[in-house]
């Protein structure tokens, strides 16, 4: 089973293996048609979004231009609509890019001298930047300086550009893979944090709203508990309920049919799919409950190692149902117990006290 970082539901077992293009374009332009475009509509971070706010009324105030941010966090909880939010909220350009893309100094040089003063520059998956790159960025950050050779050999001569002030929004889903000259170029680094269950709701309601979907509040609540505190995931989970909705009701999505569906794409009560629990099991039931290292779980499951820690275990352990040990990972007793599955004495607790309350 391959899944790429965009993490979703499994889809149901009769779809296609493969997502068509045309359905994952759809699927982009219907997130990007639900993104909040301002500080007012952001729902949840709000510790963050209320500094973020300070921080672009000051630079607007003082004509300053707003410092380098850097957003962290595992894929969909929302960093690419940041970016977007604090463009609009100056009033600037966005220019999109990502890590993988800017594979040479020459890529760098044309993004940073197509920006105007005061644009912004996202780059996603910015723990991917190639090191020649990434050494290049630190001057244009620091300075907005970028310099360039021009010939070859002896003869070679530097050239230094100026370039107009921007401010770059860096993302990444692996922190710890930030070399620390990089990260100390940013004026703040922002953890996102998955969502508790009331913004989860209140973004599946505005979701609808949007859309013109009639959902009751038992519906919003059973696609927004079973989404993973992840805002991507609930969109897409309530477009797929509202396929059944149509097909099987009147189109409005009460919370029967969001449990039907749910149930269905095999997205179970906690939010976990065939992926999360396949996890679950290879370690409870091939590796008894672990310590286990990453590397022999990925190969049980034929499974990308990153997907597996960028994608699937920030949510285990934060719902509590795994532990990392020095040893490798584990399966707590609230890991067995979702499982339905006897947890033996040795199984770390993982449940009480663990973000699994707070989240639902
Ligand atoms: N916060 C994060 N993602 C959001 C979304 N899609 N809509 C509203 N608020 C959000």
């Amino acid at each position: 089973m391959t899944r790429k970082k965009h993490t979703d539901a499994s889809p149901p077992p009769d779809a296609p293996s493969e997502v068509a293009p045309t359905e994952k374009k759809n699927e982009k332009a219907w997130q990007a048609a639900l993104r909040p475009r301002n500080f007012d509509e952001y729902i949840g971070q709000r510790d963050m979004i209320d500094n973020l706010k300070v921080s672009v009324r000051a630079a607007k105030q003082n004509g300053w231009a707003l410092d380098h941010f850097l957003f962290a966090g595992p894929p969909g909880l929302g960093k690419t609509t940041l970016a977007h939010v604090i463009a609009n909220e100056l009033g600037v350009n966005l220019h999109v890019s990502s890590g993988p893309a800017i594979d040479h100094k020459g890529m760098l040089a044309s993004l940073l001298t197509g920006l105007s003063e005061g644009d912004a520059l996202f780059i996603d998956e910015i723990h991917r930047l190639a090191p020649v790159v990434e050494e290049n960025l630190y001057p244009a950050m620091e300075d907005f300086r970028f310099d360039l050779f021009i010939g070859e050999g002896p003869h070679a001569k530097a050239v230094t550009m100026q370039l107009p002030r921007f401010t770059l929004l860096g993302a990444t889903t692996r922190m710890g893979l930030l070399s620390a000259p990089l990260l100390d170029r940013f004026g703040f680094h922002w953890q996102l944090r998955y969502y508790d269950l009331p913004d989860m709701v209140a973004i599946v309601r505005r979701s609808a709203a949007l859309i013109g979907i009639t959902i009751d509040a038992p519906g919003a609540n059973e696609i927004a508990r079973r989404a993973r505190g992840t805002p991507r995931i609930a969109n897409r989970l309530l477009r797929r309920v509202r396929d059944f909705a149509a097909v099987e009701r009147d189109g409005s999505i009460d919370g029967d049919i969001a449990a039907s569906a749910l149930d269905r794409l095999a997205v179970d009560h906690a939010g976990l799919d065939s992926l999360d629990r396949g996890y679950l099991s290879v370690i409870i039931e091939r590796f008894d409950g672990g310590p286990v290292g990453i590397e022999a779980v990925a190969a049980s499951l034929s499974e990308e190692r990153g997907t597996l820690e960028e994608v699937v275990e920030p949510f285990l352990l934060q719902v509590g149902f795994i532990a990392r040990t020095p040893r490798g990972r584990v399966a707590t007793a609230a890991g067995y117990q979702h499982m339905g599955i006897a947890a033996p004495s040795k199984a770390p607790s993982g449940g009480q006290g663990s973000a699994q309350g707070r989240l639902f």
